[in-house]
C-alpha cells in the first residue's frame, strides 16, 4: 500500500479472482469513456466485454507477452498501466498504455506506475523489449509532459489519428529506447 495525496492506493499483478469482480473494472472504463478522456475507447464497454478483456490480460500475461498493474483505492479501480509485446517482427517493440480516474490524478501516481510497469517489462517480458513505444493525442499535455518526465521521445506526428469532439486529431508517437 502507498499514499499518493490523501489516498491509500494498492498496486498490484491481475489474478484470477478478478474476473468475479469485472464489474469494478467495466466501472472504471466506462468512467473514461464517459469523461471523453483522450484515450481510443470512447463507448461503453459491457460487462461480458470486460470480462474477455480481463482473460485475455491473464493469458497474455502468462504467455509473458504482456505486463500489466492496477491500482486500487476503497474497493476501486483507479488506474490501469500496460506494456504489450507486438508481434513476429515488431516483438522488439512494447505497446504502452496508462489511464488514471478522475480524482486521482495528479499525485504522481501515473510516474510511479509508469517506472514500475517499465522495469517489470523489462524484467518479465520474452523477448525484452528494446523500444518502448506509445500514441498520444498532439492535444494530451499532461500525458506528454510525463511520458518527456519519463525520458520518452518524440519521433513522430501522424496526421488525423482519432475522432475526438467533432474533430480530426493528430498523434505523435513517442520512444523510450532500453538501455542493455
Ligand atoms: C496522463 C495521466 C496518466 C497522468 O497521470 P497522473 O497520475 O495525473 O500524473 P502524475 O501526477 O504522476 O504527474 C507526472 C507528470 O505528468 C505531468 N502532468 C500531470 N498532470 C498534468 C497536468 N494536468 N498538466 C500538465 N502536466 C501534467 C507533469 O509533468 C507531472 O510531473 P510534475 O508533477 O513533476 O509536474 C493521467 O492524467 C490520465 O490518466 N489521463 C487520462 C487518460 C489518458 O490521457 N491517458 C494517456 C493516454 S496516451
Amino acid at each position: 500500500m502507498k499514499i499518493f495525496g490523501n489516498k491509500k492506493i494498492t498496486i498490484r499483478n491481475l489474478i484470477k479472482s478478478d474476473i468475479k469482480q469485472a464489474k469494478k473494472f467495466q466501472d472504471f472504463i466506462n468512467s473514461l469513456a464517459k469523461e471523453d478522456a483522450k484515450i481510443l475507447i470512447n463507448e461503453k464497454t459491457s460487462l461480458k466485454d470486460e470480462i474477455i478483456f480481463l482473460d485475455n490480460i491473464l493469458k497474455t500475461t502468462k504467455r509473458r507477452n504482456k505486463v500489466f498493474l492496477l491500482a486500487e483505492s476503497d474497493g476501486n479501480v483507479v488506474g490501469t498501466v500496460s506494456v504489450e509485446l507486438d508481434k513476429f517482427r515488431r516483438n522488439h517493440i512494447g505497446k504502452f498504455g496508462i489511464a488514471i480516474r478522475v480524482g486521482y490524478r495528479g499525485m504522481g501516481l501515473g510516474k510511479y506506475l509508469m517506472t514500475e510497469i517499465i522495469t517489470l517489462a523489462k524484467k518479465e517480458l520474452k523477448p525484452k523489449p528494446k523500444i518502448i513505444q506509445l500514441e498520444v493525442y498532439v492535444s494530451n499535455k499532461p500525458a506528454i509532459n510525463l511520458y518527456k518526465k519519463m525520458e520518452f521521445k518524440i519521433v513522430a506526428k501522424i496526421p488525423k489519428q482519432v475522432q475526438y469532439k467533432g474533430k480530426l486529431i493528430d498523434d505523435f508517437i513517442m520512444i523510450l529506447y532500453i538501455r542493455k
